[in-house]
């Protein structure tokens, strides 16, 4: 699937877009190339999703609920038993005496994360849920050390 080298593009756009870019990308300490990169790793993620649900992903689905609604804490708990699968391990944090913030990662198949942050945005008493994830095919494989 991979090649080696390098492909060279070049491709047409607004001069105050990329003025914007440049700047944004000099002060994380970024060259074009590599910005271009993780752009588009970023974009095929987010559209990957869609093509490919049965592509591996890891990912996290963060939460922000409400602690006092009756029932939703052991829903929670209830819907994480369900997809040992999935999740590889949660955080939870007491954020004031009435919010908490649930941090679940999850790796497998793109569209189980899909459902089970579906299933977890319909419970009563979420007030955020946010879900990334990133297509594990994408990540550069060729300078793991660990
Ligand atoms: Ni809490």
């Amino acid at each position: 699937m991979s090649k080696p080298g390098v492909s060279r593009i070049s491709i047409s756009l607004p001069p105050a877009l990329l003025e914007d870019f440049d700047a944004v990308i000099t002060n994380i300490g970024y060259d074009r190339s590599k910005a271009i990169q993780q752009a588009m790793r970023d974009f095929i993620s987010e559209y990957q999703w869609d093509a490919a649900p049965s592509a591996s992903a890891v990912g996290t689905v963060t939460i922000i609920y409400d602690h006092d609604v009756s029932g939703l804490e052991s829903e929670l708990t209830a819907i994480q038993h369900q997809h040992t699968d999935l999740i590889t391990s949660a955080t939870h944090i007491h954020l004031d005496s009435h919010q908490c913030l649930l941090v679940i990662v999850v790796k497998g198949p793109a569209v189980k994360i899909k459902q089970l942050a579906s299933k977890l945005q319909g419970l009563r008493g979420i007030h955020q849920l946010k879900v990334t994830s990133l297509m594990e095919a994408l990540a550069p494989t060729n300078s793991h050390s660990h």
